[in-house]
C-alpha cells in the first residue's frame, strides 16, 4: 500500500508505532521498522532508572539509537518532546543535538509549539512530523515547515491536547485543512482502525497502546495483561497540568487552559475516586501514591510500568485497550492489520458494487 506517508518516509505499511515513554526502546522501535512500519524511539525508553542528568540523558538517546541500526537498517524515528522550560528544555535540547548527531532520519515531536524545533530540524535532513490535537495547532505545524502531522485525538494512551476532540472527528477537519499528509492517531488498534483513518483523510496511523501489548515491547507482563484484561469503558481522562503541580507549567499548562492524560482505572485509581467522591484530576491522584524513594532512581511511572506494580501506581493506555486480546509480535501484528486491511477494503467495495 502506498500513500504519502508511506513514500516520505520510506516504509511499507503505512503504520507507525508512537512514542511512549520508557516502554519504546531501540529493540520495540527495530522490530516494528524491520517487519515495514516506522519504529519510534521515545524519551528515556531502555532503561529501568531516572536520571536527572542532561548528558546522560543524551548519550542514553545514543545509545539507543545505536543499539536499533545495529538491528536493522529500516528508517526509524525519534520522539522529541519540545520542552518549553527549565530541565525539560534542557533535555529537549540535548536529545536534538544527539539525534542530530546521530542522524536520524525522522524525528516526531511532541507536547509543543511546532516553532521551536522544525527548522533546525530540517536543516540537519529529518523528516519532522509533528503531533497536533487540533486543527489550529497542524495549521501552525504545516506553517512552521513540518513534513506530516498527526491528527492525534483523546481516545489515545498518555497525554492528549487541551481540547479532548475525538481522532473521528479531529482527522477529517486536520485533512481538510492542511495540504502536508496527516496521519491519524489515538484509538488505531486494528485494521479497521487502518481502514478508517484512511477514509477519514489520514494517509498513515499513530500506534501506541497496541504496541504496548507486543512481545517486543519492554514494558512488565502486569502491564500488558492490564491491557488485555480491558474492556470498552476502563479508561477515563483525567484533567492534569495544574500550573501548581510542579514542571507542568513547561508545557504550557495554565489553569485555565490544562491537558488531559488518559489512564486506566485500575484499584488504586478506583480507590482515590472513591475518596475525593467521583471524578479526580492529576492532583488528587499524586498525594494519594506512596512515592518511591528519591534514591531508588525509580519514579511512579517507571514502578507500574517496568517494575509491574499496578497495585500501588497507575498507568496510561488509549481506550483501544478494550480491543487488544494478545500479544503477538510486532511483525505479526503489522502483517495482519496489513492483510487484514485488505479483506476490509475488499468487503466494502463489494458492498458499493451490489449497490450500483
Ligand atoms: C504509556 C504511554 C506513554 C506515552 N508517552 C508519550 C511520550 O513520551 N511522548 C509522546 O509524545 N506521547 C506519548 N504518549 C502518547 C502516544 O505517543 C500516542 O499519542 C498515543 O498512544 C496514541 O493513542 P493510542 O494509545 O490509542 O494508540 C504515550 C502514550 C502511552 C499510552
Amino acid at each position: 500500500m502506498k500513500t504519502r506517508i508511506t513514500e516520505l518516509l520510506g516504509i511499507r505499511y503505512p503504520i507507525i508505532q508512537a512514542s511512549m515513554a520508557w516502554i519504546t526502546d531501540a529493540g520495540l522501535a527495530a522490530a516494528v521498522s524491520a517487519a515495514g512500519g516506522l519504529g519510534t524511539i521515545g524519551p528515556n525508553s531502555g532503561y529501568s532508572k531516572i536520571t536527572r542528568d542532561v548528558k546522560e540523558t543524551g548519550e542514553r538517546l545514543r545509545e539507543q539509537i545505536r543499539k536499533l541500526r545495529s538491528i536493522t537498517d529500516r528508517p526509524f524515528a525519534v520522539n522529541f518532546v519540545v520542552g518549553a522550560a527549565g530541565l525539560d528544555k534542557e533535555f529537549s535540547e540535548r536529545c536534538i543535538e544527539v539525534g542530530i548527531e546521530e542522524r536520524v532520519p525522522v524525528a516526531v515531536v511532541s507536547q509543543g509549539n511546532p516553532r521551536v524545533h522544525t527548522r533546525r530540524l530540517k536543516e540537519a535532513g529529518m523528516k519532522v512530523i509533528h503531533v497536533c490535537a487540533s486543527v489550529d495547532h497542524a495549521k501552525k505545524a504545516e506553517e512552521a515547515g513540518v513534513d506530516a502531522v498527526v491528527a492525534s485525538g483523546t481516545e489515545g494512551g498518555g497525554h492528549s491536547g487541551f481540547d479532548q476532540i475525538t481522532t473521528f472527528c479531529l482527522t477529517p477537519q486536520v485533512a481538510g485543512a492542511v495540504k502536508i499528509p496527516v496521519i491519524s492517531g489515538g484509538g488505531v488498534g486494528d485494521s479497521r482502525g487502518l481502514v478508517a483513518a484512511l477514509a477519514l483523510g489520514a494517509e498513515g496511523v499513530y500506534m501506541g497502546t497496541r504496541f504496548i501489548a507486543t512481545r517486543e515491547c519492554p514494558a512488565h507482563p502486569n502491564v500488558k495483561q492490564a491491557i488485555l484484561d480491558c474492556a470498552d469503558t476502563c479508561t477515563m481522562s483525567i484533567r492534569h497540568g495544574s500550573p501548581s503541580v510542579s514542571n507542568s507549567g513547561n508545557r504550557g499548562f495554565t489553569e485555565a487552559r490544562r491537558g488531559s492524560v488518559r489512564i486506566i482505572i485500575n484499584d488504586k485509581i478506583r480507590e482515590i475516586m472513591a475518596k475525593k467522591g467521583g471524578k479526580i484530576s492529576w492532583e488528587d491522584i499524586l498525594p494519594e501514591m506512596v512515592m518511591p524513594d528519591p534514591e531508588s532512581g525509580i519514579s511512579p511511572t517507571l514502578a507500574a510500568f517496568i517494575y509491574g506494580d499496578l497495585d500501588n501506581y497507575f498507568m496510561a493506555a488509549g481506550q483501544v485497550s478494550g480491543l487488544i486480546r494478545d500479544v503477538p509480535s510486532c511483525r505479526e501484528l503489522i502483517e495482519r492489520i496489513a492483510g487484514e486491511a485488505d479483506q476490509v477494503m475488499d468487503r466494502l467495495n463489494l458492498k458499493f458494487e451490489r449497490e450500483h
